[in-house]
């Protein structure tokens, strides 16, 4: 049997052809389109082989850099835009919805459950108390009862719960109540950077970007018969909402915290979840 020479040329049309079988549709589209931008992106970066190298121990690096409580590749898809662009091509606001955001590395499973009430801030050294309350309403207008609502933060030092150990501290899942009301303690959201330290980092510091995210809350709120929301609410006047590190910033989720004489920072937002399509 002869033997054939892939030409330079020919390459990507023969690796598409090896591929013809598959039978799932779906990784068949999937798969034809990242060889052909890949083979195509080579062309036209064309590595040297010590360059191409780099790149694979970057992704190498990447893998080995991630664990359970820090995930290196989550982070390298929101600071390239990827994790916002595959939010804006699926989650499609209607009119009156609450925008979506990116979820983001911090989000953790089995939160604690709290009354509604409650403060997710377990230490003085937090940051800065603050009183967030609202409502969960479809785009009708109508209350939301019983939506739980995922919240997570990180603290005035920059950094969430998980980057400092395993203790659970400035999340917590709230209900809505029956008129789709909700109001809990935490702190005012503070500037923080993305971990950096690691390849993600690099890449940053080696395109001349910084690392920063403005002041957020993070919220996932999820109700029967509605699409979940992931989301975030950022703070008007905060740092960086102009440079976000992983462009998760859109206008309509920035909203006032008010400063308290007493020292309470408040906020408040009424989410506007959308039905879910039978
Ligand atoms: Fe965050």
């Amino acid at each position: 049997m002869a033997i054939r020479r892939f030409s330079e040329k020919k390459l990507t049309s023969e690796v598409l052809h090896r591929i013809r079988e598959t039978k799932n549709p779906r990784l068949k589209q999937v798969m034809t389109a990242y060889i052909k931008h890949l083979h195509a992106f080579v062309r036209e970066v064309k590595p040297t082989p010590d360059e191409w190298m780099q790149g694979i121990q970057f992704l190498t690096e990447t893998g080995h850099w991630s664990t359970g409580k820090r995930q290196e590749f989550i982070l390298m898809s929101d600071t390239l835009g990827v994790s916002m662009l595959v939010d804006a091509l699926n989650y499609k606001t209607s009119a009156g919805a609450t925008e979506s955001t990116v979820l983001g590395p911090f989000h953790r499973e089995r939160a604690p459950a709290y009354p509604l009430g409650a403060n997710i801030s377990k230490h003085a050294s937090d940051g800065q108390p603050c009183l967030v309350s609202g409502t969960v309403r479809d785009t009708a207008g109508r209350p939301v009862a019983g939506a739980k609502l995922d919240i997570w933060q990180g603290g005035a030092d920059g950094l969430y719960d998980s980057q400092k150990g395993d203790a659970m501290n400035l999340r917590g899942v709230l209900r809505s109540d029956a008129r789709g009301r909700f109001h809990f303690r935490c702190v005012k959201p503070e500037f923080y950077p993305v971990p950096n330290d690691g390849p993600v980092g690099r890449m940053l510091t080696a395109t001349g970007r910084h690392p920063m995210r403005p002041p957020h809350l993070h919220f996932w709120i999820t109700a029967k018969g509605h699409k979940p929301l992931i989301t975030h609410l950022f703070v008007k006047g905060g740092k960086y909402l102009d440079s976000d590190a992983v462009f998760g910033v859109k206008p309509e989720l920035i909203i006032d915290f008010k400063q308290g004489k007493d020292g309470v920072a408040t906020a408040s937002y009424d989410f506007v979840l959308m039905k879910n399509k039978k």
